[in-house]
């Protein structure tokens, strides 16, 4: 038989070979992470070849799910996002290992530098050299003077609400909470980022509110569309720039520009987050060459103050909206916490003469009530950091570029940290009972030098807003009050309250 006719005879043989060697091989590489955890003796489930672990996720309810998995496989659990490496962890040695003590191993988020003007400036997105300096370049916007003077914005957004709450409370009874209080985080936002007041509060034509909307609920996030953007992060870079570069992002950046510019012609003083970032933008030095020599030209600041604004705007608006929304909702089912919050609340006002600032300082039972909530009910459903360099953390050898997450609800609901977990308390944390308390089993607002910039902006308006609504308002279950709160499924970033309605009446 000569050459050819031996390789036709062959052929089919071949093809198989051919076919079978490189399915082999795809698949080898494909898996060929799946051994970091179980090789270190790390729980988790079975991974699967391009999804690893994620199949289904974007119909799944987060808190549950992730309740679920650690439950299942313990407080340090391998998981695979695609084929990368997750550690998960609810182990608050672990935690405070990777977010405080090795802080210089976990600088960073995912990587999805997004390289649009503006976002590429988010803080969220930022690295290493370049994160710490806008970090601490803005952090001046958030000392104890300035927040006083946004608390009386706050306090104008929150009497604007009680206008609506009492046509409400006079009319149907009840109250969709999450609706009520998205209108009047947005509207806190617009005063003190945006330095606009917003008139008709609610409406549904107003454009602030409106191309707000927008940019929370991108329709992907339910889709098994989301998959692609976490398992290649590349295609996150090309489709998260077109999802972002859209009109109602354009709104935003074109009403902040054009307010810089206003504001550059008058000498008038505003005290919102534009003009005090700005000052302290433009104030934060480097050095060069042994001289001290501001950080950014006007270009550079003008840009890192709008992308904070709007990020501001994403970060600060269902996160709190959230918060008061549980907030509200374990109070109505916890009337004998409602009544002791509003007793102290009166007693503050006298002592005070009003709600403001000075009087919600150093008020441990709101603050026990709002630990409590955001215990029960984190707006964000995990935490996650990068690995930017080899280490050994308590043990287990994360490497570079692997993600560490950590799943809050698993968490916040875990007995050895909380006895009686499901059990709304806000006296665990009485400054009595607090010390029992394993500070590293509490992440609401994230641990170490990359937490929330926003938390103490946060605590504030949800503070300012809790006092003004409890002192004239009663709030109780209806028809349509849930037993426990439900969220919606979903690979949310902010988790969402559904069947939020809660009777409210008038204090007498
Ligand atoms: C109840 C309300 C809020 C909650 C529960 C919340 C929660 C969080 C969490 C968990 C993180 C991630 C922290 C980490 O990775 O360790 C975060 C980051 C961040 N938050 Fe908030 N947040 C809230 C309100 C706000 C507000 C009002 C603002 C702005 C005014 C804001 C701005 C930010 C920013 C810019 C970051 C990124 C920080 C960085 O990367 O350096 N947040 N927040």
């Amino acid at each position: 038989m000569d050459v050819s006719s031996a390789l036709q005879v062959n052929l089919p043989v071949i093809w198989v070979l051919i076919t079978t060697s490189t399915a082999y091989a795809i698949y080898r590489y494909l898996t060929s992470s799946f051994s970091y955890f179980s090789d270190q003796g790390i729980p988790g489930p079975k991974p699967w070849p391009l999804v690893g672990n994620m199949w289904g996720i974007w119909k799944a309810n987060l808190p549950k799910y992730d309740q679920q998995m650690m439950k299942k496989y313990g407080k340090i659990v391998g998981y695979f996002d695609g084929s990368l490496p997750n550690l998960w962890i609810t182990d608050a040695n672990m935690i405070r290992s990777v977010f405080v003590k090795d802080f210089d191993h976990f600088v960073n988020r995912r990587d999805i530098s997004l390289k649009t003007r503006v976002i590429r400036k988010f803080l969220t997105m930022m690295r290493d050299q370049d994160w710490k300096d806008v970090r601490s370049s803005i952090t001046p916007v958030f000392t104890t003077d300035k927040i006083r003077r946004m608390s009386l914005m706050m306090k104008d957004c929150a009497d604007q609400l009680v206008v609506k709450f009492d046509h409400i409370a006079k009319s149907e009874g009840k109250i969709d909470a999450r609706a009520q209080f998205s209108i009047f985080t947005v509207n806190v936002i617009a005063r003190c980022v945006f330095g606009m007041k917003i008139e008709n509060l609610g409406a549904e034509d107003d454009p602030f509110l409106r191309n707000a909307k927008v940019l929370f609920n991108p329709p992907v996030s339910k889709t098994p569309l989301i998959l692609i953007l976490f398992i290649y992060p590349k295609l996150l870079r090309t489709i998260g720039e077109r999802m972002f570069i859209q009109k109602e992002f354009q709104y935003f950046t074109y009403l902040l520009e054009n307010l810089i510019k206003e504001r550059e012609e008058t000498k008038q003083k505003f005290y919102d987050f534009v003009e005090t970032a700005k000052e302290a933008i433009s104030q934060y030095t480097k050095q060069v060459n042994g001289e001290t020599v501001p950080a950014w030209n006007k270009d550079g600041v003008d840009e890192i103050v709008i992308a904070q604004a709007v990020l501001f705007l994403l970060a600060g608006i269902d996160t709190t909206a959230t918060t008061l929304t549980n907030s509200v909702f374990q109070l109505a089912g916890n009337p004998d916490v409602q009544e002791k919050l509003h007793d102290e609340i009166n007693s503050r006002i006298e002592q005070f003469g009003e709600v403001n600032h000075e009087m919600i300082l150093d008020f441990p039972y709101i603050d026990q009530v709002i630990h409590e909530v955001m215990r029960l009910s984190p707006a964000l459903p995990s935490v996650e950091i990068v690995c930017n360099k080899d280490i050994i953390a308590n043990g287990v050898y994360i490497k570079k570029g692997m993600l560490v997450t950590v799943p809050t609800y698993a968490l916040h609901y875990d007995p050895d940290y909380y006895p009686d977990p499901f059990k709304f308390n806000p006296d665990r944390w009485s400054p009595e009972n607090k010390s029992n308390l394993n500070p590293y089993a509490y992440m609401p607002f994230g641990r170490g030098p990359r937490n929330c910039v926003g938390m103490r902006f946060a605590m504030e308006e949800m503070k300012i807003a809790l006092c003004i609504i409890l002192k004239q308002y009663r709030f109780f279950p209806v028809q349509e009050t849930p037993d426990e709160m439900k969220y919606e499924d979903g690979l949310l970033s902010v988790v969402q309250p559904v069947f939020a309605t809660v009777g409210i009446e008038l204090r007498q």
